[in-house]
């Protein structure tokens, strides 16, 4: 996968913009609040769908405008493609891929692959359960259409039950199984391609992580077992007198939480700043591995503010592992950085200039 470049138009800062990517390393270097992470904003979201920043899409247009684009044109190693997002004030979201309009978002997501880094992403080591969520979801969401028809099946039935719960009146306790076994049905295959995933990126992840600390840190991952549709069906049937209490569902894969651990300890506890960066870091090019397939090849690697806080050996481990892959990274100081790149962009007010 390699892209060739990004277009916006009213999309955060960037009134109108065409960046031009090179294989290797791009840099896109610039003051602070220029539109460095928009830029990269912007690809991202043509890969996932969603913004890893936004909580709404609306968010991302430029403010005092009604509408957005952003486009991304990409070789995904058969031919030249091209993946696109247009949004409204009204809401109005539509998906495009080589022309063609995309209904299903889980047909849109994942064509074009990208794996983002950002400093939100620490939050995946220290933060809530569910930043670890939302790295699997967005991580597996990019492989497997399925998972993402699946998970949205299961948060639909989740919502409906949560209104049930929420409202008190639980005359309709028939409504509410039936929600139960909805949930059930779906949180069956969204565990079990969790926990393979899991599998998968925990040999990776210790790996780099060894590499990367030359042996003296060693991580790992886990994550609870899945249950078979019988014990998700248990889980919701005989604590429905305590979720009926609290007004809401309180068991199922929107629970899940992975156990990262540092040296034998839990990392969400113990973990120092760069080793939250290295661990973060550790699952993402993971997910790179992962995301990797023969005719496609890598998917292209953002990384926003890459290198701060980590020490040299991190740091060479890091430009080592970037090789022969296409990254784009941003940075406040593109001098600062002991890299070899192929093309240096230069943001401005959410304009951008080629300069090396
Ligand atoms: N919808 C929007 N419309 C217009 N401007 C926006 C919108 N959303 C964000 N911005 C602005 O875009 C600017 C650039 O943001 P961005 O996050 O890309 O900065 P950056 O270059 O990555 O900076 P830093 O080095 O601090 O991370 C910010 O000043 C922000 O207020
Ligand atoms: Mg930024």
């Amino acid at each position: 996968m390699k892209i060739k470049r990004s277009r916006y138009f009213n999309f955060r800062n960037i009134s109108s913009a065409c960046l031009e990517f090179a294989d290797g390393i791009n840099i896109i270097s610039g003051d602070n609040a220029e539109g460095k992470t928009n830029a990269l904003e912007g690809i991202y979201v043509c890969s996932a769908g969603r913004s890893h920043r936004a909580q709404k899409d609306k968010e991302l247009i430029k403010f005092g405008e009604d509408t957005a684009a952003v486009c991304v044109e990409y070789d995904d190693g058969r031919r030249l493609c091209q993946a696109g997002i247009t949004y409204s004030q009204r809401g109005r979201k539509s998906c495009e891929v080589n022309s063609a309009k995309i209904k299903k978002m889980s047909e849109f997501i994942g064509n074009f692959r990208a794996v983002l880094f950002t400093p939100e992403h620490l939050s995946m080591i220290k933060g809530p359960p569910s930043s670890r969520r939302a790295f699997l979801d967005s991580s597996i969401s990019q492989l497997d259409p399925v998972y993402v028809a699946c998970l949205q099946n299961y948060n639909e039935a989740l919502e409906n039950r949560n209104r049930l719960l929420d409202a008190g009146s639980f005359a309709d306790d028939e409504q509410l199984r039936l929600w139960s076994w909805q949930m059930a049905k779906y949180a069956v295959t969204v565990s079990e391609k969790r926990a393979a995933y899991i599998k998968k990126a925990s040999g990776i992840t210790a790996v780099i992580f060894e590499d990367m600390t030359s042996g003296r840190e060693k991580l790992t991952l886990s994550y609870e077992e899945e249950r078979d549709e019988e014990s998700f069906i248990r889980l919701l049937t005989e604590n429905l007198e305590r979720e009926k209490a609290a007004g809401t569902t309180l068991y199922g894969v929107h629970r899940d939480d992975i156990l990262i651990e540092i040296n034998g300890r839990p990392a969400k506890s113990f973990a120092s700043q760069g080793q939250q960066r290295s661990a973060a870091l550790a699952l993402k090019i993971a997910e790179g591995e992962i995301a990797k397939s023969g005719a496609e090849g890598y998917p292209v690697f953002l990384f926003d503010d890459l290198f701060s806080e980590l020490d040299p050996g991190r740091k060479r481990y890091l430009t080592r592992s970037i090789e022969k892959k296409q990254v784009i990274i941003t940075t406040c100081e593109a001098q600062g950085l002991d890299l070899e790149a192929a093309r240096v962009i230069k943001a401005h007010a959410g304009s951008y200039e080629l300069i090396g």
